[in-house]
């Protein structure tokens, strides 16, 4: 990557930091479905993983390098502690990438020095360049973040940093790990560092913020003014806490208002050239998919990708959209890739119609992925007269999140009514093949369908979330249906989408409590081998 780049890098970490919030677990299908589709949308960098951080971590890394990790795809990398054996696993795994970058961090705030780490500085100083040149021996592509820079000393701060380049780091990442800082005060510190390390010109400056205030994306902004040039965001901002800096709005705000951007990265005000590699009409598609697996619902409101984002609500707002777009709206929706949700296809439509579309819509399907869609397709137009691109997305998304198979739903069936005690009926087969029945009555249809399946998979879990959303408008769309339940501390996702909501929530609930136990599988088989 050159040292000087005319535009601006994008680092997705949304495998990464994105994964850790809670109940985003992905599990590796999932984190090679989302790393396909951020190849797509066109990011410089995918933060595959911490490939230390456990057997499966290291395999995610592992796959993503082999699978997305081409020519002319992506920089894979994964995210290794300033310490031998992490930077050695890291190395492991991205090596089947065309293009491999070792992440390495340690900790450069008196506050994480004296309380996490129990080192001096000039401790911190000497394994930062040891750690960095230790990384240097398996890629020349090597970054360098001091974790919780927002918080540490700027003088110390620039001669980490000026260690770390002398050490071979081609990239310096500066971390607001706690969300702490204001765009200004985030500008400042870039600014210092341009000024006051030696070597800066020999590596491009990152940043990578936490959204504790609010302020990630404005303290990026303000970062890309003063000299930043790689920004690490996730996609919806999800992540650690409040989140991440969210990649849509970062590429959306440079997108839109380029000509106040371009004068900082040496251009004319009013040149064309697009200040990232991003192919905005993948954005949308991308914040669905995310949305989807990790079970982290976008909220209608978020910038850019929430689904009042183009809505026009207010007579005054709508009368001057229908006039001229201009007078309310600083963005085409159909640049992040929202069409007019197109009918494309009925239930006489082909196999051949339907795989060309999911092609024009930007989906690789195996032969068996593109089976099993097809089979939901036709399912779907036995009820649905018309199908358009958001149902065929759905049906696809569904089909991609692969909870793991342990019970399976082979029957839900439910009596309810304004004056009926709601009664669900379930039959599940479990992971040993046996069909087990129950039923179970409930304040409502989907409580009654939820109290049955606990009866027969019984695992004790609390429910934290549960919502539906319609893909389409009209009384025959496609119910989106995402749950979190929580058991012992951690948060397990499950999404299922069918025109029949009760069936999609006995189908969510169930690939949720799959994913549990499975959980509960590993920590037995673990227990037993130790
Ligand atoms: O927030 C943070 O400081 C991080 C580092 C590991 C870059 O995620
Ligand atoms: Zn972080």
């Amino acid at each position: 990557m050159e040292t000087k780049p005319e535009r601006i890098i994008i680092f997705d970490t949304t495998l990464r930091d994105g994964e850790q919030c809670p109940g985003a677990t992905l599990n590796i299908d999932e984190k090679l479905a989302i790393a396909k589709q951020l190849a797509r949308l066109g990011v410089d960098i995918i933060e595959a993983g911490f490939a230390f951080a456990s057997p499966g971590d290291f395999t995610a890394v592992n796959r993503i390098a082999q699978t997305v990790g081409t020519e002319d795809g992506p920089v894979i990398c994964s995210l290794a502690r300033a310490r031998y054996d992490d930077i050695r696993a890291a190395a492991e795994a991205i090596k089947p990438a065309a293009k491999g970058r070792i992440h390495t961090f340690i900790a450069t705030s008196d506050i994480h020095l004296k309380y996490k780490l129990r080192k001096t500085r000039s401790e911190v100083l000497a394994i930062a360049s040891e750690m960095v040149a230790y990384a240097k021996n398996f890629t020349d592509d090597v970054e360098f973040s001091p974790e919780d820079a927002g918080r540490s000393d700027p003088e110390f701060l620039y001669q980490v940093l000026e260690r770390a380049i002398a050490a071979g780091a081609t990239t310096v990442n500066i971390p607001d790990t706690v969300g702490y800082t204001t765009p200004s005060e985030f500008g400042a510190i870039i600014k210092g560092i341009k000024e006051n390390v030696p070597n800066i010109d020999q590596a491009i400056i990152s940043v990578h913020g936490h959204n504790d205030l609010g302020l990630a994306v404005a303290n990026f902004l303000e970062a890309v003014k003063n000299g930043a040039r790689q920004l690490e965001c996730t996609i919806n901002g999800i992540g650690e806490r409040a989140g991440n800096a969210a990649l849509e709005e970062l590429v959306m705000g440079l997108h839109v208002r380029r000509q106040y951007f371009n004068p900082f990265l040496g251009r004319p005000a009013d040149s064309e050239l697009p200040l990232t590699n991003i192919d905005t009409k993948q954005i949308y598609k991308s914040s669905r998919l995310v949305s989807n697996l990790t079970g982290m619902l976008v909220q209608p409101n978020k910038a850019i990708v929430g689904t009042n984002a183009f809505a026009h609500e207010s007579g005054i707002h709508q009368d001057g959209v229908l006039k001229n777009k201009l007078t309310y709206e600083i963005m085409d929706a159909q640049l992040i890739g929202l069409t007019d949700n197109q009918i494309v296809l009925g239930k006489h439509s082909g196999r051949n119609a339907f795989r060309s579309r999911l092609q024009e819509l930007g989906f690789e399907l195996t032969e068996t992925e593109l089976n099993k869609a097809f089979i939901r397709f036709k399912e779907l137009g036995d009820k649905k007269k018309e199908i358009t691109d958001w149902d065929l997305e759905a049906i696809v998304n569904d089909e991609i999140q692969q909870a793991p198979d342990l019970f399976k739903l082979e029957l839900v069936q439910v009596f309810c009514g304004s004056s009926a005690k709601a009664t669900a009926t379930v039959s599940l087969r479990t992971p040993e093949g046996e069909e087990l029945t129950d039923a179970a009555i409930g304040t409502g249809p989907v409580d009654a369908v939820y109290k049955a399946i606990n009866r027969v998979v019984n695992v004790p879990n609390e429910l934290v979330e549960f919502s539906v959303q319609s893909v389409t408008a009209g009384i025959d769309a496609i119910g989106e249906v995402t749950i979190r339940l929580r058991h012992e501390d951690r948060i397990f996702s499950g999404h299922s989408a069918n025109t029949d909501i009760i069936a999609a929530s006995a189908q969510a609930y169930v690939n949720a409590l799959n994913r549990l136990y499975a959980k509960l599988q590993n920590k037995q088989q673990e227990q037993v081998t130790a």
